[in-house]
């Protein structure tokens, strides 16, 4: 496998090219009117994974956006990697925050990139990540050095919950064996110190509805005399937290597990900077859950956070109004041992509880997942690190994340197979955020890591 430095030297141009076609579709999940590149996303995917070395190839139809199926069977008697990706993206809003339009891929130099990076919406959530292994698999499939089996599962509804993956893979039992799932949807600690994903957080999402009165009123005629709905979701959300910031809804707790000492201080060893993360981010501090490092506050703790409010006016101008409603969308972070479904069922009854009778709620629950943590004794974790350990000339620190794949838990429980998450983004990245990129480095290094993966994941397997 000498040569895949020389094949990446080579071919960078033409990789770099592809990417961006795939990130010229504005493949928006969460938008209807996107269905089109959607569509025209799937079919790109399918032809890449065609032109790689895949046998078969197909677009699956489920209730919601097609899943790209792609195979590549060597030898029954072989192991089966299955890769998992997702072509969708988040959109692109606020878009006038962007220095360069978000479906108009340009390379720029960052300082974390000095070599540049590519700008763009999915550059690395999860287009370039995705596509990593596809070239991987070019390489392997043209230079004869592809040593088991493989499997591709690229989905188009990650960004909002993957809806149709469990219907798909309930589905497919057979079609989706596998003896380890690889997926590059995550980050690494820095471009000196890769690190490997052991943790992803769960997630409860609702959506809550505070109404007052019947219509909007004259805040003249009647402020001070009825709810306003506002002001009253405003006091309701803000009593979720203490003044130690832990999250008031009686039970949220019950089944977090909480780290031992020597985890902790095992966790405590990853190189961190809270000075320059503060500078990152142009913050005087950090702000979070009394007792726990920002490492921590951010990984193995659960959170409370509404990501949208809204309600009355907003338009230009004054406008002396009571509003009839007001909402908020509210997002909580789970870890293990906590039930999305538990979760949510705990919100709902402490929110309607803490309504005063002057309003009404509402809470409607969106989608969920379940917290995951792997152990990392495993040779699927054993063979990431020493393919890491190759490219980079270091081993990778294992990591939990703050972040969610909804659908790594389901794996587990349906194929009953471990992912291994070969993240190759920066936090600093900008993914879900205006003016997203991916390092050059970032996606070469990964084209050239991910076939030592399939390496020495074979040998371990087949010893
Ligand atoms: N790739 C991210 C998740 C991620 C990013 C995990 C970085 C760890 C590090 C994924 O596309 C994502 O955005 N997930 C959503 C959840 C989903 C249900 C919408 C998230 O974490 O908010
Ligand atoms: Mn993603
Ligand atoms: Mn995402």
């Amino acid at each position: 496998m000498s040569d895949i430095k020389n094949y990446i030297k080579e071919n960078k141009d033409r990789f770099l090219e592809e990417l961006f076609t795939l990130l010229k579709s504005p493949s928006i999940s969460a938008d209807a009117n996107y269905k089109n590149a959607i569509l025209q996303t799937a079919n790109q995917v399918k032809d890449s994974l065609e032109d790689a070395g895949c046998d078969t190839v197909e677009i699956c139809e489920t209730p919601g956006n097609p899943i790209v199926y792609g195979e590549k069977i060597i030898d029954k008697n072989l192991p089966t990697v299955l890769v998992y990706g997702h072509y969708d993206v988040q959109p692109a809003d606020p878009i006038e925050l962007w220095d360069s339009p978000p479906f108009e891929p340009i390379i720029k130099k960052t300082e974390i990139h000095p070599n540049g990076a590519v700008f763009a919406r999915g550059a690395c959530d999860d287009k370039g990540q995705m596509y990593m292994h596809v070239k991987a698999l070019e390489y392997m499939v043209k230079n004869n050095q592809l040593p088991c089996n493989v499997k591709f599962m690229i989905e188009g509804e990650e960004e909002i919950g993957s809806p149709s993956l469990e219907w798909f893979v309930k589905r497919n039992q057979d079609k989706l064996k596998n003896d380890v799932i690889l997926i590059s949807d995550t980050g690494m600690i820095s471009n000196d110190q890769p690190s490997i994903t052991t943790g992803l957080r769960g997630l409860s999402y609702v959506e809550v509805e505070v109404t007052g009165p019947n219509r909007d009123l004259h805040s003249g005629l009647y402020g001070g005399a009825v709810a306003n709905p506002i002001n009253i979701l405003a006091k309701m959300i803000a009593s979720l937290h203490d003044e130690n910031n832990h999250i008031t809804i009686p039970g949220f707790y019950d089944k977090v597990i909480e780290l031992t000492p020597e985890e902790r201080a095992e966790m405590a060893k990853a190189p961190f900077s809270l000075e320059e993360y503060k500078k990152a981010l142009d913050i005087e501090e950090v702000y979070g859950e009394k007792g726990y490092t920002t490492n921590e506050r951010n990984s193995i703790r659960p959170t409370l956070d509404v990501n949208g409010i809204w309600g009355g006016y907003t338009g230009e101008g004054a406008k002396t109004v009571i509003p009839s409603k007001a909402y908020a969308k509210i997002s909580m972070r789970l870890v293990p041992d906590q039930d999305p479904n538990e979760i949510t069922k705990l919100f709902k009854e402490h929110f309607e509880k803490i309504a005063p009778k002057a309003v009404k709620v509402k809470v409607t629950p969106h989608h969920g997942g379940h917290p995951y943590v792997t152990p990392i004794d495993n040779i699927g974790y054993k063979a990431a690190n020493k393919a890491y350990t190759k490219t980079f000339g270091k081993p990778a620190i294992p990591q939990r994340s703050g972040g969610s794949i909804p659908i790594v838990a389901l794996f587990e429980n349906e194929l009953k197979s471990k992912s291994i998450l070969m993240g190759f983004g920066l936090d600093s990245d900008a993914i879900h955020s205006p003016n997203e990129h991916f390092g050059v480095f970032n996606y070469l290094k990964g084209i050239e890591t991910i076939p030592y993966f399939y390496k020495y994941y074979t040998e371990m397997a087949t010893k």
